[in-house]
C-alpha cells in the first residue's frame, strides 16, 4: 500500500511516476547544465534561521496582504503553462485548490483551460500572467481580455525573449501544447515536419517579441488599468528600472532556472534588490521554495511573498485538486512551524536578523 506523501519532494516522485517521461522531463527540467536549477535549491541550504525562544507564540498569524488583497499566508500560485499536460482538469483544479487555500493563482498565458474557463469555475483571487507577442494587437486583447475577466494584476513575464536551451526537451522532441487563451487569435507555424527538437521552442521563438524592452512598460500601462509586475528580476540595476517606470511590484525570478543557466539563484539575488527598491513596490520571489523555512527566509530576506511553481503541478500530477490543496497546506503547515520554533507569531516579526546567510549583501 503506498503511503501519503509527506513533503513537496515525496510528491514530485509521485508525480514522476505518474507522468510520461517527456512531460515529466519538460516539468522538472531546466537550462543546459542545470546549474541554476540546483543552486535555487542549495542557495535555500546556505542560509540559516536564527531562532528566538520565549515568545508568546501561542497563536501563528500567517495572513497578509499582497497589493491590497488578503492572503491566508504569503504563498501564491506561480504561473505555469499546459496544467492538462499533468492533469486533465488542468488549471480548474489548480484555481479550485488556490481558491480552498485562500490565495492568489497567477494563470499563465500558455494555459490548457481559457482564461474565462477559469475565472467562471472559481473564487480565487487571479492574476494573469502576459507574454508580448509580435503581434501587440494579441497581446492588448489578451490584456483586456483579463481584465474584463476579474483578474487583478497583469504579471508580465520579461525574461522570455526566446526560450532557454533546455535539452530534455529537445531530445523529446517536446510538443508545444496547446494554448486556450490564443483560439482563433494567433497561428505559428512550427517546423513539425523538420524533425529539430523542441516543438515548444519553435513556437516561443517564432511568436514572441525579443524587442520588448523597458519603455513598453509605458505601452502595456496604456492599455490597462490593472496593477502591473514584472517577473524575472535578478539585478538591483533592473530593479531600480522597474520602480523607475512605475510598476506595482516585482517578482524576482530565474523563470525556475529554465532560461538563462548560471543567472544568480533567486533567494541569492533578493537581498539586493529589497535594497535598491527601498520598500517602494512589493518584491516577491519565486524559484527552489520546497519548505515551510524556505520560505521563511525569502521573508527574512525582505519578500513580501513567495510563489511555488513545480510543486503545484507535482500535486496535480500526484493527485489533482486534491494533490495542489494539500501541497499548499503542506507549505502552510510548514511554515507556521519555522515562525513557531523561530518566536514569530505573525508575519511582520520575521526579521533580518532571524536569518544569517553566508553570502552578504555590502551596500
Ligand atoms: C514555468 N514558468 C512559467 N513562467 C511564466 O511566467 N509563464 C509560464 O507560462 C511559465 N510556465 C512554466 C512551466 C513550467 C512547467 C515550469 C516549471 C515553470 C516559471 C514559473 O512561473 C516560476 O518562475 C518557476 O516555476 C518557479 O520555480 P519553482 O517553484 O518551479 O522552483
Amino acid at each position: 500500500m503506498s503511503t501519503e506523501p509527506v513533503n513537496v519532494d515525496e510528491f514530485e516522485e509521485l508525480a514522476r511516476q505518474a507522468l510520461p517521461r517527456m512531460y515529466y522531463d519538460y516539468i522538472a527540467g531546466g537550462a543546459e547544465d542545470q546549474h541554476t536549477l540546483r543552486q535555487n535549491i542549495q542557495a535555500f541550504c546556505r542560509i540559516t534561521i536564527q531562532p528566538r525562544i520565549l515568545v508568546d507564540v501561542s497563536k501563528i498569524d500567517m495572513s497578509t496582504t499582497i497589493l491590497g488583497y488578503r492572503i491566508s499566508a504569503p504563498i501564491m500560485v506561480a504561473p505555469t503553462g499546459s496544467h492538462k499536460l499533468a492533469y486533465h482538469e488542468g488549471e480548474l483544479a489548480t484555481a479550485r485548490a488556490a481558491a480552498a487555500a485562500k490565495t492568489i493563482m497567477v494563470l499563465s498565458l500558455a494555459s490548457s483551460y481559457s482564461m474565462e474557463e477559469v475565472a467562471s469555475s472559481c473564487n480565487a483571487i487571479r492574476f494573469f500572467q502576459l507574454y508580448v507577442f509580435k503581434r501587440r494587437d494579441v497581446s492588448t486583447l489578451l490584456v483586456q481580455r483579463a481584465e474584463r475577466f476579474g483578474y487583478k494584476a497583469i504579471v508580465l513575464t520579461a525574461d522570455t525573449p526566446r526560450l532557454g536551451r533546455r535539452e530534455a526537451d529537445i531530445k523529446n522532441k517536446m510538443i508545444a501544447p496547446p494554448q486556450k487563451n490564443l483560439e482563433g487569435l494567433l497561428s505559428v507555424k512550427v517546423e513539425v515536419e523538420s524533425d529539430q527538437g523542441s516543438l515548444l521552442e519553435s513556437f516561443v521563438n517564432e511568436a514572441f517579441d525579443p524587442s520588448l524592452c523597458w519603455k513598453d512598460v509605458a505601452w502595456l500601462k496604456s492599455i490597462t488599468s490593472l496593477p502591473i509586475l514584472i517577473k524575472g528580476i535578478l539585478t538591483h540595476e533592473d530593479a531600480i528600472k522597474a520602480v523607475e517606470v512605475g510598476v506595482d511590484g516585482i517578482i524576482v525570478s530565474n523563470h525556475g532556472a529554465r532560461q538563462l543557466d548560471f543567472s544568480p539563484a533567486t533567494v541569492s539575488a533578493l537581498e539586493e534588490i529589497v535594497h535598491a527598491v527601498k520598500g517602494k513596490v512589493p518584491v516577491l520571489l519565486d524559484g527552489g521554495v520546497r519548505r515551510g523555512t524556505d520560505i521563511f527566509k525569502a521573508l527574512a530576506l525582505g519578500a513580501q511573498a513567495v510563489l511555488v511553481g513545480r510543486p503545484i503541478i507535482y500535486g496535480l500530477a500526484a493527485k489533482g485538486e486534491r494533490g495542489v490543496r494539500t501541497v499548499l497546506e503542506m507549505l502552510k503547515n510548514e511554515l507556521e512551524i519555522s515562525m513557531t520554533l523561530s518566536g514569530c507569531p505573525c508575519i511582520k516579526d520575521i526579521t533580518r536578523s532571524h536569518v544569517r546567510t553566508n553570502t552578504h549583501y555590502d551596500k
